[in-house]
């Protein structure tokens, strides 16, 4: 197969994890972050890979894309590992969707009948039967929703892996790099950087996530309408006699166990453009929601607060595939979805690219549903 050669803007999980199976597959690919990698959005999330407990009613295209991302993440994370040496801490205890008053119950069996209708693989589960999969759960659970498939992983691990992974697969990682401008009027596409030479390459992928807006020299017509979505997540330390191993999840809030102790809780959702600071607001918010379903935290160490900014697209749906120019392949737009989505993304963005086709899988997620990237 002939090498082409691809500059990747964005070190996060989907832009690191498209230059792996790139670079997997012989291909000459470099990767471009204005910071070290996966810092952002990548590492400021906890890793679920939550298809059912997630995506919400009538996004079944979401929902589609989300369970095909599952079912291939268990292969995903394996060849991750062997191509790395990092474990990602994969998780299949599954997720618990707990309902810990009336209204809750009667918006849980709500979705559960929909979920149902429509073959998810979730079960229901009484009081009782939750309190005996997770005693530190309430007491005040008046019911849960099981989702079985609903996995975790380590997404800090998954970061390490991909940039290991990258580098031993013979692909190029410039970290503490800007780029500032892309120059599209030749035939190749030129990609220039502050204080090194310009790169020349076939293509590249924009995937800088809440800031793929911000890359001068691509025409207005293909920048891809993202926003950042601001969210803090906290890091507490679990310690005996304290135990969880599900994912939980209730309207307010999550909480994500790792098997090194560590449980994530999240996540605040908010429209505050580019802000980072962290909040009293968002932070009490963030307890007062996992303190509810499980009480027993408020003695755990609190071991960190981080915000990051999602990339939420103008629909919610992610963007990826060719532009109306096909040097420009867009992987954007993940908004809540980047971790459990990395593993489709790259895999049909690599096979995209390797044969010049657009994804039949990504096709509903193109970037030409918007008006003003379509083509003629
Ligand atoms: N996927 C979890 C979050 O965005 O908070």
């Amino acid at each position: 197969m002939k090498e082409s050669t691809t500059v990747v803007i964005g070190g996060g999980i989907i832009g690191l994890s498209i230059a792996w199976r790139l670079a997997k597959e012989g291909q000459s690919v470099t990767v471009i972050e204005r910071g070290e990698v996966g810092q952002e959005a990548s590492r400021v999330a906890a890793g679920m890979l939550a298809a059912s407990a997630e995506v919400g009613y009538e996004e079944f295209e979401l929902y589609a894309l989300c369970r095909e991302s599952l079912r291939q993440w268990p292969n995903f994370a394996r060849e991750l590992e062997s191509d790395s040496g990092i474990n990602v801490d994969y998780r299949s205890h599954g997720t618990l969707i707990v309902a810990d008053d009336r209204d809750a119950a009667v918006a849980l069996k709500r979705g559960f009948d929909f979920q149902k209708e429509n073959n998810y693989p979730v079960e229901w589960l009484t009081r009782e039967e939750t309190l005996e999969l997770e005693p530190f759960l309430s007491p005040r659970i008046v019911a849960s929703v099981l989702a079985s498939e609903d996995h975790a992983i380590d997404n800090r691990m998954v970061i390490m892996g991909l940039r290991e992974a990258v580098k031993r697969r013979g692909g190029t990682i410039l970290e503490k790099t800007t780029v500032e401008s892309v120059d599209l009027t030749g035939t190749e596409v030129a990609v220039q950087m502050q204080g090194r030479s310009d790169l020349v390459a076939d293509r590249i992928v924009l995937a800088a996530g809440a800031w793929s807006r911000q890359i001068a020299g691509i025409p207005s017509d293909l920048v891809p309408p993202v926003r950042p979505v601001k969210g803090q997540i906290l890091e507490l330390k679990m310690e005996a006699p304290f135990e969880l191993n599900h994912v939980i999840r209730g309207r307010k809030a999550y909480l994500v166990p790792r098997t090194d102790g560590r449980l994530i809780v999240g996540a605040t959702s908010e429209e505050m453009g580019f802000d980072k600071r962290m909040t009293a607001g968002g932070v009490y918010s963030i307890l007062e929601g996992a303190w509810e379903m499980v009480p027993g935290i408020h003695d755990l160490e609190l071991l960190s607060i981080e915000v990051g900014l999602r990339p939420g697209s103008r629909d919610h749906q992610p963007i990826v595939g060719y532009c109306r120019d096909r040097r420009v392949y867009i992987a954007t737009g993940h908004y809540r979805h980047g971790v459990i989505l990395s593993a489709i993304t790259a895999i049909e963005s690599a096979k995209s690219i390797l044969s010049g086709n657009d994804s039949p899988i990504l096709s509903y997620f193109s970037p030409k549903r918007f008006g003003h990237l379509d083509v003629k």
